[in-house]
């Protein structure tokens, strides 16, 4: 039986909240939603979509209806393009129809897609009713699920339309993980590594040395070696949690003045390059934390050539992103597309760029894009981008 763990969100707003995790953790919905939802907690309405569900949702239905809840769930599409407005109407009619009242709940079984429309659905909803959240990506487990963001995507972009709404609780089963498509997983190691990266030496090491071992075949079959495994995962993603509700609890709404090395935006670092990648591919190539792995390298490659950052620690960094798994090629993209695309980067605040760069691993620094030479990005993008064919990292 692995172990339980738990990380505590302190938000100066007084909505704390657990994370609880471990392999089985969804066994525990039912006492984890009367613990954490109010007494007068009769109904909970599942948001899922049919991948997931078909995995996980018997188990959830099962344990909130022995937790003594009247149970109904709504399936949605699976995907990135039903993350809108029109998805969140039908939830809300859900809701509606399955009568859930001002002291009930919603419960997110999914990906970051999920929990974000989930939220957000629940966030609206008679003004706010309460949410929990059982992520079952990487990503989600790490970084979505964490934080009261919320958010759908418009014609115009993602993310447009949201609101901050804290989850009561959150449910992280790692066994979910064994389900999840290589690629996603590869994109969730990249997010994790960003979070090392930006957030401690140690937090990096971590994630590294889980890697290597990953990487090394250190699997299943000693019954023992699993177990223990299963505890290291576990370990990790609540050190990645902790990490995260740190930053949050820091900068609750992410403060737009802020430049500093505690600030939400560090969260940024590899998205500026990101999003370029993103958007001249026409999200088509990359799943998000794959384009985020190359967005790092081109962030440290800044770093490094502005004087900041060791060739050594550059290395590292670069070493770390290969164990996250294989990248789809990037080395054929458009070099001038790529640069017009970082120049019009949506996070861009009075019309510049605010690139995340590091002093080190561990210690981010926010520089104006001003303040960084043309050339200087464009010979690291030329490198980051070289990555993938020295690595041989493709992906189809
Ligand atoms: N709210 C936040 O703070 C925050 C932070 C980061 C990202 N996000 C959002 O998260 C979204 C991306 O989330 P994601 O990467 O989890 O993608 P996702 O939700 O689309 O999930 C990826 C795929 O994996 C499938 N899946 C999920 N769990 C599975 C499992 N255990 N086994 C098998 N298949 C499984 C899903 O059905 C989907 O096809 C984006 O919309 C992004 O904007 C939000």
């Amino acid at each position: 039986m692995t172990q339980m763990r738990r990380v505590s969100v302190r938000l100066p707003t007084r909505e704390n909240y657990e994370i609880e995790i471990g392999a089985g953790a969804l066994g525990h919905v039912g006492r984890i939603a009367r613990g954490s939802l109010s007494p007068a907690a009769r109904r909970t309405a599942v948001v899922s979509n049919a991948r997931v569900f078909n995995l996980y949702g018997a188990r959830v239905v099962r344990g909130l209806r022995a937790a003594g809840f009247n149970v109904s769930h709504w399936l949605m599409g699976d995907g990135e393009r039903h993350k809108n407005l029109r998805t969140a109407e039908r939830a809300l009619a859900f809701f509606s129809a399955s009568k859930l009242e001002r002291t009930d709940a919603v419960v997110a079984l999914g990906g970051g897609v999920v929990g974000d429309l989930a939220g957000f659905a629940a966030a609206v909803y008679l003004r706010g009713i309460a949410f929990l959240q059982a992520p079952t990506t990487l990503l989600a487990q790490i970084d979505a699920s964490v934080g009261g963001k919320t958010a759908v995507n418009t014609a115009d972009g993602k993310n447009l339309i949201g609101a901050f709404h804290q989850p009561r609780a959150v449910v992280i089963s790692t066994e979910t993980l064994l389900t999840l498509p290589p690629r996603e997983l590869t994109a969730g190691w990249c997010e994790a590594i960003k979070q090392g990266a930006v957030g401690s030496r140690r937090l990096f090491e971590q994630t590294r040395r889980f890697l290597v071992a990953e990487r090394a075949g250190e699997t299943a079959r000693a019954p023992e070696r699993a177990q223990r495994r299963a505890d290291e995962l576990a370990a990790l993603i609540a050190a990645q949690c902790s990490f995260k509700a740190k930053i949050v609890a820091g900068d609750e709404r992410e403060d737009a003045g802020r430049t500093d090395a505690h600030s939400r935006r560090i969260l940024n670092f590899g998205h500026t390059a990101a999003h370029a990648l993103e958007a001249v591919t026409r999200y088509r190539r990359f799943r998000h934390g794959e384009a985020v792995g190359y967005g790092m390298l081109v962030a440290a490659e800044i770093s490094q050539r502005l004087g900041m950052l060791d060739a050594s620690e550059l290395e590292s960094l670069r070493a770390c992103v290969r164990l996250a798994g294989r990248l789809p090629r990037a080395d054929d993209l458009d070099e001038r597309a790529l640069l017009r695309a970082i120049a019009s980067d949506k996070k861009s605040v009075g019309g510049h760029v605010r690139w995340v760069l590091l002093e080190g691993i561990g210690r981010p620094r926010i520089v104006g894009g001003q303040e960084i030479q043309p050339r200087v990005v464009r010979a690291a993008l030329r490198a980051a981008m070289a990555q993938s064919s020295t690595d041989k990292s493709e992906v189809n």
